[in-house]
């Protein structure tokens, strides 16, 4: 057995979910990881590591009075006001207590900004109503003390158990259209590298604003279709969805805060892993 790593104790805010299981997964055998689940699970009931949690009924402090975490990550979703006010609180314990939070944002931060892609140090702006909460609650963060916070801002990720595979997947199955966005140009990852890049920054301390997107832009109707390939022949329908005439970014390139370069990656990775997937 790997001896855990005594001065850890971590705790996954929405570790039922697609990222939150990942790396719940990927922490588990390191650290003392808990995690929080939301809609009813036998299973994860039974689990003495997880707490059903709801944003909208419970008080963040319980479990966190409870749980007692050196780190918090948080990978929820739900609605925008009640997540709000859970990291309210949750900032004030970061502060009271001297742990550290891990909040998982967007690269909708940046959706505002249609000309290029985005950098660490780049001012957020937003037209939507998920990029306008994603900076609400990165804002309230980046007023902690440097050291106390990580602000991981994501691309669309892939991987083979993704909601966005499975969909595409369906797709096929079903042979209904599969939404492509011609003018997108964008950058990608995988939960797998999510993972062991938060395991790095754990393990190194890390904090501030990284960008966790592959070092590469792709159009996002090229990669969906690179992606089918991968998943077999089949004889996709696609639906064009333009949402203005010119090209649009929708991008976070690492260059400031980078990682070490074997926890970067190129998107032509993500095609190798679902292909031999
Ligand atoms: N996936 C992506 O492509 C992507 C890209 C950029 C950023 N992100 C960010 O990464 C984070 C995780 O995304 P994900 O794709 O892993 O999401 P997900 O699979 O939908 O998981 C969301 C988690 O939040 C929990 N949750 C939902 N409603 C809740 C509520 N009312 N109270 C408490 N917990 C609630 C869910 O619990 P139950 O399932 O048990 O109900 C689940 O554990 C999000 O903050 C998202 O904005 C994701």
């Amino acid at each position: 057995m790997k001896k855990k790593a005594a001065k850890h104790r971590i705790l996954i805010l929405g570790a039922s979910g697609f990222l939150g299981s990942a790396i719940y997964k990927e922490l588990c055998p390191y650290f003392n990881t808990f995690g929080t689940y939301c809609t009813n699970n036998t299973t994860l009931e039974r689990n003495k590591h997880f707490f059903q949690y709801n944003i909208l009924e419970d008080d963040i402090y319980e479990i966190l009075d409870i749980i007692r975490p050196r780190i918090v990550i948080s990978a929820l979703r739900g609605d925008f006001a009640a997540q709000f006010i859970a990291h309210k609180h949750l900032t004030e314990y970061v502060v009271s207590e001297k742990i550290k939070c891990i909040f998982l944002s967007s690269a909708n931060v940046f959706d505002a900004y249609s000309k290029y892609p985005s950098y660490e140090h780049d001012k957020t702006l937003s037209n939507s109503i998920y990029g306008h909460f994603k900076i609400k609650i990165e804002n309230m963060l980046l007023r902690l003390p440097k050291k106390q916070a990580a602000i991981l801002r994501l691309p669309m990720v892939f991987g083979s158990g993704s909601p966005r595979i499975l969909e595409i997947l369906q797709n096929l199955t079903e042979k209904t259209p599969i939404e492509i966005f011609p003018n997108l140009i964008m950058n990608v990852t995988t939960d797998t590298k999510i993972t062991q890049q938060i395991h790095y920054i754990i393990n190194r301390n890390k904090s501030g604003v990284f960008h966790l997107g592959s070092n590469d832009l792709v159009h996002h109707d090229d990669f969906i279709k690179e992606i089918i390939k991968t998943l077999g022949n089949h004889k996709p329908l696609f639906k064009h969805v333009y949402t203005t005439n010119d090209d649009r970014y929708l991008a976070v390139l690492p260059k400031y805060n980078t990682l070490p370069k074997h926890l970067q990656l190129v998107s032509q990775e993500i095609l190798t892993e679902l292909n031999i997937s």
